[in-house]
This record gives structure tokens, sequence and C-alpha cells, in this order.
């Protein structure tokens, strides 16, 4: 059998029709028909105010940031198990990061330490469903209120995810989504804001079209557009659009074929990772997971990169996650060093992610279960 890659994007549904269509009706710009198709379904899916279509979801948090006015000193709480996005789009606007670390079981922003790392200087609280499993948000959104912080979650994983029954995305005052290759449902790079508080929205219309109110003239609701106000090229073609509008009219069964791969893993590795002692993910009772990663925790670093290479010289290719953001060059720029965040600097040496992936045949999967059973730590 031919290598089995850690990912591999593939079409789901009618990709190239619609962007036949898109090429055929010349207008390949963003903010086109395909845009607002996609904006429209993921309104509906997340029971957000407004989705906005950007060039991924780094852009999208960074409109968030710049909706926060920034002012030299703010801070914003992160975690430090995070993307690199995850804090710069805020560090680039003016913010100071703190680092905060997760739980040992969902490896979410641990929401009984938050209010800790609050200051009189916090602004936002930026807590990622890890994997799609939900943050516990009831606890972190009264926390920000009693604080008056501003939520945006990062849910770059979490698109189709749910916490007590309503939307990853819905919770914050804003979220951010990825349409990267590596997501459940891609355009190759992509992303969405969706705003949740209506007083947002017009301004970030303005910021994700260069600081113009070009939406607001297009709308007719302006004789002229100009600048007026902060902004930056954050708009995504219709090209890309078109692309996504395919994968998102399969969402459910897109996210069924994943749920079915994550199961799959989960029965049939579970009894040889108790006899490892190896960990599976958690997922709490309250949430519906996005079924976006399956990872394993094995005993030790040392463990972690033999298995990496036993299924490497197998041809299967696994991978390790994130470095620590406070440990990161960067990071120490703020004062982070070893020790801040024990439960991140431990699991960040221990996980490795499997291959998962829409396209993924069970007969690879069979091949995968196979080879990393045949695994002793
Ligand atoms: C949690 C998280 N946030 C943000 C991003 C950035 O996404 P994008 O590549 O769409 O900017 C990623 C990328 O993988 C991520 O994992």
């Amino acid at each position: 059998m031919s290598l089995i890659p850690f990912n591999q994007a593939s079409p789901v549904g009618n990709e190239l029709g619609y962007i036949e269509e898109v090429l055929a009706s010349g207008h390949i710009m963003g903010n086109g028909p395909y845009t607002r198709r996609c904006e429209a379904l993921l309104e509906s899916v997340t029971l957000s105010k407004r989705a906005l279509l950007t060039t991924s979801c780094t852009s999208a948090l960074e409109i968030s940031a710049l909706l926060l006015n920034l002012q030299p000193g703010d801070e914003i709480i992160v975690p430090s198990f995070a993307f690199v996005s995850t804090a710069n789009a805020f560090v680039l606007h003016g913010a100071t990061p703190v680092f905060a670390d997760i739980r040992a079981d969902t490896l979410n922003l641990d929401e009984t330490q938050l209010k800790k790392y609050i200051t009189s200087r916090t602004r936002a609280v930026i807590p990622l469903h890890y994997a799609g499993v939900a943050c516990a948000m009831d606890a972190i959104s009264e926390i920000a209120k009693r604080n008056n912080l501003v939520v945006i979650e990062d849910n770059a994983h979490g698109l189709s995810g749910a916490f007590q029954h309503k939307p990853l995305g819905s919770w914050g005052q804003m979220a951010a989504l990825s349409f990267h290759e590596t997501k459940n449902y891609t355009c190759g790079e992509g992303g969405a804001l969706l705003i949740n508080d209506e007083h947002y929205i017009e301004r970030a219309e303005i910021i994700r079209e260069k600081g113009t109110n070009r939406q607001a003239f297009f709308r007719g609701e302006v004789d002229k557009y100009s600048w007026v106000d902060f902004g930056s090229s954050y708009v995504l073609s219709d090209i890309l659009a078109a692309m996504l509008l395919a994968q998102l009219d399969r969402f459910q069964a897109v996210y069924e074929k994943r749920r079915e791969i994550w199961r799959r893993y989960r029965d049939s590795l579970q009894s040889w990772a108790d006899a490892q002692s190896v960990r599976i993910p958690v997922v709490p009772p309250n949430c519906q997971q996005a079924c976006h990663i399956f990872y394993l925790i094995l005993p030790s670093e040392n463990c972690r990169d033999r298995f990496i290479a036993h299924m490497r010289e197998r041809d299967i290719h696994t991978v390790f996650h994130y470095l620590p953001l406070h440990l990161s060059r960067m990071g120490r720029r703020w004062g982070g060093k070893e020790g801040d965040c024990p439960v991140t600097e431990d699991i960040s040496t221990r996980l490795v992610r499997l291959p998962f992936y829409y396209g993924l045949a069970d007969v690879q999967q069979e091949e995968i279960i196979t080879k990393i059973r045949a695994f002793t730590c």
C-alpha cells in the first residue's frame, strides 16, 4: 500500500461545477453571489448574526483584533497550546498576550484558572475549541461577562460542533473559522468571521474591505465609497467561495463521515491504548464534537517520537501538534518561561495526530489501526 498521508483534501460534491459557473459568470472577485451563499449557510448552521468570509482564519482573528481598538498595554488571554495566529493576530494589532494553561482532559483553556490571568488591562479572552471539542463556554462566558471581557472563539477546528446544544461559534461576541486545506470544510485557504454582537457588524465589513465603506455602497446605502477606517484586504475570491459552497452544501454528510472515522479509531484503539497507558481523546458529555482531530497521548516524549518513527517506517504519516506559545521565541518576549503552563508543556511533547480526512478509505484506516496495535511503548 502506498504512503498514507496525514491529510489529503478531496472534492466532496459539486466543487468543479460551481467553479465553472463562477468562471463563466465573469465575476470572480470577492463578495459575490457564492460568497453570500456560503455566508448564509454559515449563519444558518452557527446561528450567528453575520458571517463574513475572509482570506483565512488568521484574517478573521485580525479583524476581531481591530474591532477591539486595542491600546498599548491592553492584554488578551490566549491558551499557550494554540496555533501561532491565535495570539499573533492580536499581538500584530497591539495586544500583549497572556498565555494560559489548558485542561489535561480536553486540552482546552482551563476555565478554572482563567481568573488568575485577568488584570485591569485584560480586554479579551480567546478560547480555542481544540480538535473541535468545546471549551467550557458556560464558565468562560460567565467570567468574561463579570469582568467586561470580549470573548472571541478560535473555532478553526470546531465548525459543526456544539456545547450544551448551542453551536460553537455562537458563544462569543465573535468567532473565527478556518477553511484551510487541513480543516473539515475547505477551499485551500479561507476563513470566516462570525459576529454575534450586532454592533460589530458594520465596522467589520469596513475593515474587511480595506477600510472602505464599499459594501454599503454596493447595497446602495451611500452614493460613493471612500476610506473611512482602518482595514486591510481580507475578502475571499468568489472562485474559492464556489469551492467552499460545494463543501458546505455537504455539511452533514462530511460531518457524518468524519464521525464514522473518529469512532472507528476510538473503538479499535481503546484496548491497545489501555494496555500501553496511551490516552485517547476525551469528549465531555455536554459537547457535540466536530470530529476534527484524532490524537493519542503517549506516556513519554521518547515513546511519542518512537511511535512517529514506527509509523513512518510503515508508510503512515502521523504528526505532533502545537509547541507551547509561551516558550516560543516570540512568547519569551513577554516573559514566557518553563513551568508557566505545565499541562501545555507536558502534552505538547506527548501528543500525536493520526491521519484523518474525508477521503480516508476503510482499508487504509484498517491498515493504520493494525500498525498502531503493533507498537509497544
Ligand atoms: C486553532 C487555529 N487557529 C487558527 C489557525 C489559522 O488558520 P488559517 O490558516 O485559516 O489562517 C489554525 C490553523 O491551522 C488553527 O489550528
